[in-house]
């Protein structure tokens, strides 16, 4: 609420119609009974007014003064608009005398302005404020919740979920507490997630009968969210129309099939007019696909499109299909190559409805991974990024790690070398028209949404970089604290917001330090993936192994002596990553099998640095948790608590990191560390 302040002392009058304006209009009050202010919707007579909020198609604007701040955003708009329009989610502001103005073409801007001038607080009103001009890069920005709604025997309430249960379902039913869905819709606005998927892509029987049966509990809550501008989505089974509709196939190519999705998806629309569309794990990890009919996966997603297609939705058609029932022995398969060696031939066989969702490295959200090469394969594809803000493999919301500057280089990498197109690009396609961002979702019941608290300005910057891919990540972050620890009596905000800083910044690159080194990837327990487990996975069938032996580690992806991985990049890349000498320290072990003397670009052998970033990574933990120190009393007791108990259990779990990641090597490879500290 501390961040509705500014705009709650204000005279503010709302200008158009629609259910959307009608949540600007409820916002706003409730904002303005909170702190003093007054607010009009559309009045006849004279007022004057501090922001007026206006839909520019709207009849005329009812006194001078007001007409006087439209005609100076529409101003503004011609300076900035360079000919674009502002579309369905964009806005304007600027200033008219003493009069601050947001313009929007449609209810969805009016709602993500008012947003824009909550996080500005005083400044929105700065008369010598310059007009401003915004607009999504992206026109979906998606979130996948991995929520069940039975209670799954081994992956619980939400798989891979760190925040309680979810908000949506309990123990098979939906918890009908609308009310939480409410804030949560609110939430998401705010930062401007306008899509949300509202079960997990592994779809279990249960869940499978949300597309018919129990159609009513999605319809709820699509009812819920549709008033913040968020469209719902489904995640199906391939095998619905065997599972639910009781034929003996689900091949795509079967006329009895199509006829059963076109009826299906139509019964869908009726009750969801805004339904946003499906979402679709198939042939991967043990879900049924067009695979077990001889079909390929653009025959599967091009069924389910064409059903979709009439009433305007979308197929989010994931690229996460590899065999995870290899051999360890066999050295040829790959699992990073998989998705590449599935999709990129079928590029230009999708409808245009069908968004292929890639993984935004080839192989499982790891802290580090090269990006995925199916991202630059498929020009005729519309194609979607997709991260995971979630943590599975980064700290499960039990240690601090800030994802920004992560994904924002994912999404400045350039996959056909230097200077060129970016991965930003590719999902924005042209005129906006790409698959967009999707992450799996972070928050549950939790009373923070997140089991970290801090964990919260992840699923924020997701939001924020999803409408703006190309913003610094570190700026996000700065208006995330800002908003989140705004001054108060007790507390010095400049040394909250630098400690935050000191904390946060950095701390993905210190999660990187502590656990697997290099770009080896994973060296977790099984299972839940969480804590270190060096072997864990180095004999099983799930195709993903770091080869530590005595003389070195990593995995020979090159196309001259390994599994031709690298083959798959654009020229510029393929030829980079191929060699050693010059791929990127942090993607070696990723890359190639090397010795542990084998020296890196930053001049430290591969065992020292193994030594090296484990010690400092411990330090920085250390250093993380004495520095939150600072803010005891100064900040809400219950977020200092917490997050203090969840610093405690990072610093003991990287020292477990430490401790077994450089024993292990110093075990395979009996070389001493040349500081001589302790390895046990
Ligand atoms: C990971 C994760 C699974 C999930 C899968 C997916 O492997 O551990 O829980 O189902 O990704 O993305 O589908």
């Amino acid at each position: 609420p501390e961040a509705f302040r500014s705009l709650g002392a204000r005279r503010v009058l709302l200008h158009g119609e629609g259910l959307l304006v009608d949540t600007v209009l409820d916002e706003v009050s409730r904002a303005c009974a909170r702190y003093g202010g007054l607010v009009w919707h559309s009045p006849s007579w004279d007022v004057d007014v501090d922001l007026v909020l206006a839909l520019r198609d709207a009849a005329e604007l009812p006194n001078p003064s007001v007409e006087a701040a439209r005609a100076a955003g529409e101003a503004a708009l011609v300076e900035l608009g360079d000919g674009e329009t502002l579309g369905d989610e964009g806005f304007v502001l600027a200033r008219a005398g003493d009069v601050t103005v947001v313009l929007a073409d449609a209810p969805a801007g009016l709602l993500y302005g008012l947003f824009h001038v909550v996080r500005l607080c005083a400044a929105a009103f700065d008369p010598a404020r310059p007009p401003e001009w915004h607009r999504p890069a992206l026109r979906r920005r998606m979130l996948n919740h991995w929520d069940n709604v039975a209670v799954h025997p081994v992956m619980g309430q939400v798989e891979r979920g760190y925040a309680g249960g979810s908000i949506f379902w309990r123990d098979g039913r939906s918890r009908g507490d609308l009310d939480r869905v409410r804030e949560y819709a609110r939430l998401l606005a705010s930062c401007g997630v306008n899509a949300i998927s509202v079960n997990n892509v592994n779809v279990a029987r249960t869940e499978a009968l949300l597309l018919t049966e129990r159609l009513g509990d999605v319809a709820e809550i699509a009812d819920v969210l549709r008033r913040y501008g968020i469209r719902v989505h489904l995640s199906v089974s391939f095998a619905a129309p065997v599972l639910l509709g009781g034929l003996s196939t689900a091949d795509p190519l079967d006329e009895n099939v199509r006829v059963w999705w076109a009826a299906t998806t139509r019964r869908v629309y009726e009750r969801i007019p805004d339904f946003g569309g499906y979402l679709v794990k198939a042939d991967s990890e043990g879900q049924p696909g067009p695979f077990t009919y001889g079909r390929d996966h653009a025959d599967g997603a091009n069924l389910l499109a064409e059903a979709l297609a009439p009433h305007g939705g979308v197929v989010h058609w994931r690229a996460f299909v590899y065999n995870h029932h290899q051999d360890w022995r066999d050295r040829s398969t790959d699992r990073a190559r998989a998705a590449y060696d599935h999709f990129a031939p079928l590029d230009g066989r999708f409808r245009t409805n069908v968004v292929v969702q890639v993984k935004f490295g080839p192989v499982d959200f790891q802290t580090r991974e090269p990006i995925s090469p199916v991202l630059a394969a498929m020009p005729a594809t519309r194609l979607a990024v997709e991260l995971q803000v979630t943590q599975e493999y980064t700290g499960q919301q039990r240690h601090v790690c800030h994802l920004g500057p992560w994904w924002s280089e994912v999404l400045s990498f350039a996959p056909w070398g230097p200077g060129g197109r970016t991965i930003a690009d590719v999902v924005t396609g042209e005129a906006g028209a790409g698959g967009g961002m999707v992450a799996v979702a972070n928050v549950g019941d939790d009373p923070f949404w997140t089991g970290h608290p801090l964990a919260q300005a992840n699923l924020y910057t997701f939001g924020r970089l999803a409408w703006d891919p190309r913003r610094d990540p570190t700026a996000i972050l700065d208006e995330w604290i800002t908003l989140t620890f705004p001054p108060s009596a007790t507390a010095d905000a400049e040394l909250v917001r630098r400690t935050l800083h000191e904390i946060m910044d950095d701390s993905w690159r210190t999660y990187e330090r502590y656990t697997a080194p290099l770009g080896v990837g994973f060296m977790v327990n099984p299972g839940d993936h969480y804590g270190p487990g060096v072997d864990g996975y180095e004999y099983t069938r799930w195709g993903t192994y770091h080869f530590a032996d005595r003389d070195g580690v990593g995995v020979d992806r090159s196309r001259a002596s390994g599994t031709g991985f690298t083959g798959q990049y654009p020229p510029y890349w393929a030829q980079v990553y191929e060699s050693p000498e010059s791929c990127p320290d942090e993607l070696l072990l990723f890359f190639h099998h090397v010795p542990y003397g084998h020296v890196l670009h930053s001049g430290s052998t591969v065992i020292q640095h193994i030594y090296d970033t484990h010690f400092a990574g411990v330090e920085e933990v250390t250093a993380m948790r004495r520095r939150w120190q600072r803010l005891n009393g100064m900040i809400d007791p219950s977020v200092y608590e917490r997050v203090a108990e969840r610093l405690e259990e990072q610093v003991r779990c990287a020292t477990e990191w430490r401790d077994q990641i450089n024993t292990y090597f110093f075990r395979k490879s009996g070389v001493p560390d040349e500081r001589g500290r302790d390895i046990y």
